[in-house]
């Protein structure tokens, strides 16, 4: 026996040298690894559940640059004495031209209310004369203005900055405002007047940081294309719509590195902390228009129903329907805009449906929608799609039953829905209508007793809706937006995303770039009155707007440098 096969009194299983204990000892080996093994495998399963539930991490999908993004001493010119009025005047002086956009203008060579948008280019050729001189202008669709300012690398993408030259009519209620609409009044505080806000801050702001980068020698690496539309008030037929196609023939699919348009939802403080909140997805968007046709007659001998009766049922169930429900999935940009939030605001005021929303491994989504849904109208069409009855057609003649009743449904279509779902749901409430009553919908008969008439679904304008930008710093294009947002607003800002209730130009703008952030640089409450009476945007605001503008060429220039 020698001192190795003695049973050591350490190791209670290990025993004589019989077979049969060895045995045991290698079962024994053979269980704990087993055991091991299968916990180690639970482990993991449960650690990969967790990631992914939790994918991305709070702190990966709300991480800010750091270093912050600094100020260049090329933006200081914005702080100069005499800038900010200076400034002002130049965007008063385009407030003054009406450039107004109306639903049924015209071709651009006979309708004679496109005629302030050939003041405005003349406008603007005398107030950036460095800009025209430098940059290469294409007029686009008529009023539409491309300028190019070429880098000197030329394999990368360029950046584009875009915004658009019209405004929504002001034609009435003229009385109500403190300064007439076009008058482009300045006080100490505010420059008033229709599109100070909405958006020729934007064209001026982008027109001013160039003019001045200019003037300051400085050339980009990066090309720079501006692109402002002449019809975005009336959804871009002309403008838009050929500018996406031109810079389409000209830069390819996904050409573009990164396109900033107006839009967003301001820089504001919400939970104790300043947030930039860029659109960074768009809903899409739907018509849906609904006829009955019926036998008509005198009303003196009338049927139970009239086509009005009919269309009424019809609107009457859409409207009390709970069809579109407030709806959110981790990709959304409300869930990264909560988990932004919770991780930045102050946890005091954080309500704790946010807090522990965003950090429970199942969150409950729907209740979660529900809540932020609740939280105002605005915010719940962020995450809804809408439904509206917008326009109702029917009857001519007192004493006759009519013929026809039309109504039109507008509906912004949430991003993870889609027109052809929309218009499903809309299908589902009329459906019953059409049955109950004995009316062939589209044609097709949903009742054995005979047809009273014909309900049809018009077939109707629509588009889908947007991609969904990256909003995580592992993003360039997310890295520059908010570095620029750091450097022009300080280095406390929280770059968050945020979405869109209804659309911009860049709905045209798709195929260009990944990268579309939509975001106008205002701090909220300091523009007022988009598209109402008395619109005004703050001076100080202005001022601001420029440096973001300058601060984003500088970023997104040296961002190319760096890679
Ligand atoms: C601006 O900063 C650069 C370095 O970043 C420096 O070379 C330049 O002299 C500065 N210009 C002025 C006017 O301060
Ligand atoms: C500038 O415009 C001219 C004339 O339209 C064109 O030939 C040239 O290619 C343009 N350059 C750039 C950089 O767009
Ligand atoms: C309903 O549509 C059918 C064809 O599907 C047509 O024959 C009929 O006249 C229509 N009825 C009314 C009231 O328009
Ligand atoms: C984008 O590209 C697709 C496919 O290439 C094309 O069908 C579509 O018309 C383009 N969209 C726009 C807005 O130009
Ligand atoms: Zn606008």
């Amino acid at each position: 026996m020698t001192k190795s096969t003695q049973p050591s009194p350490k190791d209670p299983f290990a025993s004589d040298h019989s077979r049969a204990s060895l045995k045991w000892g290698s079962w024994r080996r053979l269980l704990a690894l087993l055991i091991g093994g299968l916990w180690a495998i639970t482990f993991i399963t449960k650690l990969s559940k967790t990631l992914r539930n939790d994918f991305p991490p709070l702190t990966t999908i709300c991480e800010q640059p750091s270093p912050a993004g600094s100020p260049s001493n090329l933006s200081d010119f914005v702080n100069e004495p005499g800038f900010a009025l200076a400034a002002a005047k130049r965007l008063a002086g385009a407030v003054k031209i009406p450039t107004m956009s109306f639903d049924d203008m015209g071709p651009v060579d006979k309708d004679e209310r496109w005629a302030p948008f050939e003041v405005m280019h003349k406008y603007l050729r005398n107030t950036f004369p460095l800009t025209h001189s430098t940059l290469n202008l294409t007029v686009i669709g008529g009023y539409s203005l491309v300028y190019t300012w070429p880098g000197s690398t030329t394999n990368a993408k360029p950046l584009m900055l875009t915004g658009h030259i019209d405004v929504v009519p002001s034609l009435t209620a003229l009385d109500r405002w403190t300064y007439p609409p076009f008058s482009g009044t300045i006080d100490e505080e505010w420059i008033y007047g229709r599109g100070a806000g909405d958006c020729k801050n934007n064209v001026i702001g982008i027109m001013t940081a160039v003019e001045h980068l200019i003037r300051s020698s400085w050339k980009p690496a990066r090309t720079i294309v501006l692109a402002f539309g002449q019809d975005e008030e009336i959804s871009g037929p002309r403008g838009a719509t050929n500018i996406g196609i031109h810079l389409e023939e000209i830069y390819g699919k996904n050409g573009i590195a990164m396109i900033v348009d107006e839009g967003g939802m301001n820089l504001d403080t919400i939970y104790g902390k300043e947030f930039a909140l860029p659109g960074i997805a768009e809903k899409g968007y739907l018509n849906v228009e609904v006829q009955v046709d019926m036998l008509g007659g005198h009303s003196s001998i009338p049927s139970p129903h009239t086509s009005i009766g009919i269309l009424s049922k019809i609107v009457s169930a859409i409207e009390d329907s709970t069809i579109f429900q407030p709806h959110l999935e981790r990709k959304s940009p409300i869930w990264g805009y909560l988990s932004c939030v919770a991780a930045h605001g102050d946890s005091s005021k954080v309500p704790s449906w946010i807090r522990k929303g965003v950090s429970s491994k199942e969150p409950d989504m729907d209740d979660i929608a529900e809540r932020f849904a609740k939280t105002s109208v605005n915010n719940r069409y962020l995450v809804q799609t809408s439904k509206a009855a917008t326009i109702f057609h029917a009857g001519l003649k007192s004493n006759a039953l009519p013929e026809s009743a039309r109504v039109l449904f507008n509906s912004r279509v949430d991003i993870f829905s889609s027109p052809a779902k929309t218009k499903e749901a809309y299908l589902s409430l009329v459906k019953p209508v059409a049955e109950k009553y004995s009316l062939l919908l589209d044609g097709v008969s949903l009742s054995d007793a005979p047809s009273i008439g014909n309900i049809s679904i018009l077939p109707n304008l629509g588009h889908e809706p947007s991609p969904i930008s990256p909003f995580a710093i592992d993003s360039d294009a997310w890295l520059v937006f908010s570095k620029a947002v750091q450097a022009a607003f300080g280095s406390e800002v929280v770059t968050a995303p945020s979405a869109m209730t209804g659309n911009t130009d860049t709905r045209y703008y798709w195929n260009l770039s990944e990268n579309i952030y939509r975001w106008s640089p205002t701090r909220a409450g300091t523009k007022l009155n988009i598209h109402t009476v008395d619109e005004k945007i703050k001076i100080a605001t202005h001022v601001e707007g420029i440096k973001f503008y300058t601060e984003l060429i500088l970023k997104s220039d040296a961002q190319l440098e760096s890679t």
